[in-house]
């Protein structure tokens, strides 16, 4: 049990707010644990007819928390608190809705890519700084980016890790809507309301039909990431951008081979 996530059911949808906001929201196992939690309660709960995901006005998530990825992943990646999340959220048949005000930075991004709709506020700023930080692609990221915004742009955003605007998002087909920050939530609640009025087998059926194509590589990737991502955890270039973070200064790639 953890009070930096916290759910709702209303009108049939189940909103999850991330809320840890002296850390930006990053994210810790058992927070992870609690999102997965409520992935779960949404699948089997047939009172539940879409998920909503949200943060705050100023922050969505600032990604992994940074301390925890200094002390690793035990287990399979499909066993811990991150890969069950991300698994129950790339195949829940519920449909899910993301409101992404402020930064969306790593998983913040990448589980952008197994929602269903995602709305983000003008203030938003997304990024995925897996190789700066010495680590890889997760998420499905390295699969589904390239498929979907062309292989060059997902080398620039996964390789120099730079982040991006609302603007930028939209014009690479990442978000349906750039909103006012004060409306974000409220236009992605809007569709959730939407979507819960909508007949659900036939929901279920259209959302496994967009997942359909690439279903089967999206595991097998997302289990390959999940391997590589503990190993370059334990890296030295990940140990230099970790203390480099907590000690505010630049990390210093210039020795490693
Ligand atoms: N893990 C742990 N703590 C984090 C964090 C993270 N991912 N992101 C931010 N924090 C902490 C900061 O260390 C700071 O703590 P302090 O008040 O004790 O110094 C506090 O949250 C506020 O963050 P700050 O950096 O001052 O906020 P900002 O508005 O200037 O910048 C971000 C916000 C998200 C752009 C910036 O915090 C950031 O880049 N965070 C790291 C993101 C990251 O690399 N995540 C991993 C992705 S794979």
């Amino acid at each position: 049990m953890t009070d930096l996530v916290l759910t709702e059911i209303s009108n049939q949808v189940l909103t999850v707010r991330i809320n840890r906001p002296e850390r930006k929201n990053a994210l810790t196992h058992a927070m992870y644990t609690a999102l997965g939690d409520a992935i779960e309660q949404a699948s089997e709960d047939t009172g539940i007819r879409c998920v909503l995901f949200c943060g705050s006005e100023d922050c969505f998530t600032a990604g992994n928390d940074l301390g925890d990825f200094a002390s690793g992943l035990k287990g399979t990646f499909a066993e811990t608190p991150v890969g069950r999340f991300l698994f129950l959220l790339a195949n829940t048949q519920k449909p899910v809705v993301v409101a992404v005000n402020g930064p969306a930075v790593g998983i913040g991004t990448t589980m952008l890519l197994h929602c269903d709709m995602v709305f983000a506020g003008s203030n938003a700023r997304f990024q995925m700084p897996f190789a700066s930080l010495g680590l890889c692609p997760e998420g499905g990221s390295s699969l589904l980016l390239p498929s979907w915004i062309g292989r060059v742009r997902a080398a620039e955003l996964l390789m120099l890790g730079g982040a991006f605007s609302a603007d930028d998002a939209y014009r690479l087909g990442l978000i349906n809507r750039v909103c006012d920050p004060s409306d974000t939530e409220a236009a992605a609640l809007d569709a959730c309301q939407k979507l819960a009025g909508q007949p659900p087998a036939a929901i279920r059926a259209t959302k496994k039909l967009l997942s359909h194509p690439v279903h089967e590589q999206l595991t097998a990737t997302m289990l390959a990431e999940g391997e590589l991502f503990a190993e370059r955890l334990k890296s030295p270039e990940a140990a230099e951008a970790f203390s480099a973070f907590m000690q505010k200064r630049k990390p210093d790639f210039s020795d490693f081979k």
